[in-house]
């Protein structure tokens, strides 16, 4: 027997020769444009702080959550973080290890057979996982199209609900999912009307706010639950590792739906809990943000979003940028070679800015994928600009 299965070397092999095998880099001390720490809050001292002084409070010494939520894992600072989550969603909440716990949990265990799932074309791999693990037949739409949205959700309609003598089966669902500001893109969907389109067609519309929470909304809260929205969406999905600097996810919606999850998504029974220090980081980062020094994190953030698009305007390659309001600008690069030699000498030049190579993106739609935080200077944007601008042009 070789030493390892011939079929996953040729796989590798495969990566290596389109120049998109991925590897474990060591973290560089760069300007960052690139990790999901929009507000800084992984790196604040007060929140570290604030987090251990709950920890104390909560008069634990544990290392570890010992369980599963279900076993001996669900620790009281689980319940002070789902009591303040509830209250400032205005909905029961239930906390996952991850985004990817919580979408591959919900789209696995929710929709049920005879179900549909519609979802964006570019809905994040979580979600697609999810689906795929679960029994309900799933289509994708035209990313942020409305028009394709609703006549995908008739032509669903019309494929599930009617029996053959022409009778119409009451209980077939149909999920809706998107995302409030894709990954990928840092594009957003029409949400507000998303959620009409999904009430006046009898959908439930489900939100992953990964990247919106401590960015979008009112005070940083994401975007589908403002107004109407909050009684038009079914979920809204929330993920803590971005703009709240910690870890771990929750799913916000009906208290029937918690129940419903904690009895049957498998990524949250089959796992142990997260530890007493990580959800204590959650809700002290949630405090923080809601304080004036979280508010000035949020503005300056905004004002760098602002600095940005107007620089891109200012060098003239607002063209080559997927038009985005969020902490997400992707500049699209056709090519791995290409979109990796701009990205190396962005590096060179003492700029953490990643390419986003085609499998994770769709061949000729290669990208560099900026992210901008509340600590980067107008300097660093202005700098950063002008050697893309230059190196795209030594690589026409
Ligand atoms: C849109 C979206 N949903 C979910 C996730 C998964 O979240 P987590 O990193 O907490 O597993 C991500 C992370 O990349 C994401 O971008």
């Amino acid at each position: 027997m070789g030493i390892f299965p011939k079929k996953l070397t040729r796989k590798l092999a495969d990566r290596e020769a389109s120049n998109a095998l991925r590897s474990l880099g060591e973290k560089e001390e760069k300007t960052d444009f690139y990790s999901n720490d929009y507000l800084g809050f992984a790196r604040h001292a007060a929140i570290h702080t604030w987090a251990s002084q709950l920890v104390a409070e909560a008069n634990t010494t544990l290392n570890g959550a010992t369980g599963s939520r279900l076993l001996s894992g669900n620790h009281n600072l689980y319940l002070r973080l789902e009591e303040y989550l509830d209250r400032y969603y205005g909905q029961p909440s239930l906390i996952f290890n991850s985004g990817y716990d919580a979408n591959t949990g919900f789209f696995s265990s929710v929709p049920q057979r005879g179900d549909v799932v519609l979802y964006d074309e570019l809905a994040h791999a979580s979600i697609r996982d999810g689906i795929r693990m679960g029994l309900a037949k799933s289509y994708k739409f035209e990313h942020n199209d409305l028009q394709d949205l609703r006549s995908q959700i008739l032509m669903a309609r019309k494929r599930s609900n009617t029996l053959e003598n022409g009778a119409v089966k009451e209980d077939h669902e149909i999920y809706v999912v998107t995302e409030s500001v894709f990954s990928m893109d840092g594009d957003s969907p029409d949400l507000e009307e998303m959620s009409k389109l999904c009430s006046e067609l009898n959908c439930r519309l489900v939100v992953d706010e990964a990247h919106a929470i401590g960015v979008c909304g009112e005070n940083a809260r994401g975007t589908a639950g403002a107004g109407k929205m909050q009684n038009d969406v079914f979920a809204r999905i929330l993920t803590f590792g971005k703009g709240m600097g910690a870890h771990g996810a929750a799913v916000i919606g009906p208290a029937e739906l918690r129940l419903f999850l904690l009895n049957y998504a498998r990524s949250f029974i089959y796992t142990t809990a997260l530890p007493p220090h990580s959800v204590a980081t959650v809700l002290a980062s949630y405090h923080f943000m809601d304080s004036p020094e979280g508010q000035k994190k949020q503005w300056e953030l905004k004002e760098n979003i602002r600095y940005f698009r107007e620089q891109l305007q200012d060098l003239s390659i607002a063209g080559l940028f997927i038009p985005s309001n969020s902490a997400i600008h992707c500049c699209l690069l056709p090519g791995n070679d290409r979109v990796k030699a701009v990205a190396a000498e962005l590096q060179l030049g003492g700029f953490d800015v990643r390419p986003i190579l085609s499998p994770t993106v769709p061949g000729g739609q290669e990208r560099l994928r900026f992210c901008l935080h509340s600590y980067n200077t107008f300097k660093e944007i202005k700098e950063v600009l002008r050697k893309l601008a230059t190196s795209i042009a030594d690589h026409e």
